[in-house]
C-alpha cells in the first residue's frame, strides 16, 4: 500500500509498505478513507527528530470502512463506518476505567516512561504506524473503534479523532465561569474549533494568532482577536478588554513551534546538528520548547483563574515563572485529549443537521496522499490559506 513516511527533517515522501496484517485477535484492519493532518505532525516533522526512524509511518487522524477483523474484535464488523482516535487503548484497566484513554496502562509506552501509545507518533509513543495511509491496523480493536452512521460526509466525524475532543477537553479543562471570558492562544485546528466550542457554549471568547486567514476564521465564528503583530504586549491587551484583570481562563493551543523565541528555535538548529542518540538524551533532559505561548497566558490569565494547556510541550527542564504562577494562585491543566471520555458530549452537534461546529467545511484542503509532501511544507508555513488539509487516500 502507499502510505506517508518520514525520511528526516522537513522530508517526508509516499512510499510502498507492506500492507499491514491483523497481528492479534483483537485487531482490526481499517481501510482509510480521511485522515488528518495535524499540528502535532509538525512536531515529528520539524523537532522530534532523533525519536522518529526513517520510514515511520505518519498520521494519527484516520476514519475509514472496516476491512478486516481479528476473533478478538468484539462487536466490530466489517463493512462497519469508524473513526480511530489518536491514541490506542484498551478501555478496560484502571486508567481507561478513569476516562483517562492517555494513560491506558495496556498500551504505555513504559521503556520511554510515556502515556498510551498514539499512532504515527515517534518512538517516544510506540512506532505504531500511522493513519496517512492506505489501510491501517487497529490494535485494540474491541474498544477503539468510534462507529459513526452513515450518510453525512466524512469530515462530519473525522474530527471525532482528535481536533473535536482535544479542543473540547481543552475548553473543559480551561473551567471558564459562567459569563466568563476565555482567552486561545494560537487559532490553528486546535485553537479554532476550542473557540467554535466556547462560543456554542456561551463564553466570551478573545482569539491570537498572526495569521490573517486564521484570525478571519476566528472573527467570522463569532469571536474577539487579537493580532499577535499588531500589539507589543498580548498579556497587556487582554487586560485593557477585562476590566484590568485578565482573562478567567486561557487555553494554550499554540505549543511548542511558537513564534516568538529566537533562542530556542537556535537550540534547535544545534541539536539538530548533534548525533541522534546524543541529541535525544540531550533533547529529552534540556528541553526545547518555544516557551512565548505558555508565558503570555501565565501574563494574561487573571489571579485565580485556569490554564488549559493543549499545544504539546516536549522538554523536561523548562524553566517556568514559578514565582508568579504560585503567586497568582492559577490552576494548570495540560495533557493529551482523552478522546473517548467527550464522544458521547460531541456527537448530538455532529448528527445534528445545522452542524454547529462547522465541521463539514472545517477543512481548507482535501488532497490525495501523493501531495503529502507539498502538504506539509504548506501547513508548515501557513502558505496557500492551509489550515487543515484532510488527505483521501
Ligand atoms: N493535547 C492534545 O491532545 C493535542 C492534540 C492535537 C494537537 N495538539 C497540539 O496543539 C497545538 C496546536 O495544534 P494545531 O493542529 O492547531 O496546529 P498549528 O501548528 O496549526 O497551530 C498553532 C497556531 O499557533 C499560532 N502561533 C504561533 N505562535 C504563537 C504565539 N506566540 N501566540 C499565539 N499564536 C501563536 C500559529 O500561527 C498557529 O496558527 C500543537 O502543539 C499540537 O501538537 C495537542
Ligand atoms: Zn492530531
Ligand atoms: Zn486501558
Amino acid at each position: 500500500m502507499r502510505a506517508v513516511t518520514w525520511q528526516g527533517r522537513r522530508d517526508v515522501r509516499v512510499e510502498e509498505v507492506p500492507d499491514p496484517r491483523i497481528q492479534q485477535p483483537n485487531d482490526a484492519i481499517v481501510k482509510v478513507t480521511s485522515s488528518g493532518l495535524c499540528g502535532s505532525d509538525l512536531h515529528l516533522y520539524e523537532t522530534l527528530k532523533p525519536f522518529m526512524g526513517q520510514g515511520d509511518v505518519l498520521g494519527h487522524e484516520p476514519m475509514g470502512i472496516v476491512e478486516e477483523v481479528g476473533p478478538e474484535a468484539g462487536d466490530l464488523r466489517v463493512g462497519d463506518r469508524v473513526v480511530l482516535p489518536f491514541q490506542i487503548c484498551c478501555g478496560h484497566c484502571w486508567m481507561c476505567d478513569q476516562g483517562l484513554y492517555t494513560q491506558c496502562e495496556t498500551t504505555q509506552v513504559r521503556e520511554q516512561g510515556m502515556g498510551a501509545a498514539l499512532f504515527g507518533f515517534s518512538k517516544l509513543y510506540g512506532e505504531v504506524p500511522g493513519g496517512q495511509a492506505e489501510y491501517l491496523r487497529v490494535p485494540q480493536a474491541q474498544f477503539m473503534p468510534i462507529k459513526v452512521p452513515e450518510g453525512p460526509a466524512d469530515e462530519r466525524f473525522l474530527f471525532l479523532s482528535d481536533v473535536l475532543p482535544t479542543a473540547w477537553q481543552s475548553v473543559a479543562y480551561a473551567d471558564v465561569p459562567k459569563d466568563g471570558t476565555l482567552l486561545v492562544l494560537g487559532l490553528g485546528p486546535i485553537g479554532d474549533m476550542a473557540t467554535r466550542i466556547a462560543l456554542h457554549q456561551g463564553f466570551r471568547v478573545i482569539a491570537v494568532d498572526l495569521v490573517p486567514e486564521r484570525l478571519a476564521r476566528a472573527t467570522a465564528a463569532g469571536a474577539e482577536v487579537i493580532d499577535l503583530r499588531a500589539v507589543d504586549d498580548v498579556a497587556e491587551e487582554v487586560r485593557s478588554r477585562t476590566n484590568g484583570r485578565g482573562a478567567d481562563s486561557v487555553v494554550d493551543a499554540v505549543g511548542m513551534e511558537a513564534h516568538g523565541s529566537p533562542v530556542a528555535a537556535f537550540g534547535q538548529v544545534v541539536f539538530g546538528a548533534l548525533p541522534r542518540r546524543v541529541s535525544a538524551a540531550v533533547m529529552a533532559k534540556v528541553g526545547l520548547d518555544r516557551m512565548t505561548a505558555i508565558y503570555t497566558a501565565i501574563d494574561a490569565v487573571r489571579r485565580g483563574g485556569t490554564i488549559s494547556l493543549i499545544g504539546v510541550y516536549g522538554g523536561q527542564s523548562d524553566p517556568m515563572p514559578m514565582l508568579t504562577m504560585f503567586d497568582k494562585q492559577i490552576q494548570l491543566r495540560m495533557g493529551q485529549a482523552n478522546v473517548k471520555r467527550w464522544v458521547d458530549d460531541i456527537m448530538p452537534l455532529l448528527v445534528d443537521d445545522a452542524d454547529p461546529l462547522g465541521t463539514e467545511t472545517f477543512a481548507t484542503h482535501r488532497v490525495p496522499l501523493s501531495e503529502a509532501p507539498t502538504a506539509y511544507e504548506k501547513f508548515q508555513k501557513k502558505q496557500d490559506g492551509t489550515v487543515k488539509v484532510v488527505f483521501k487516500p
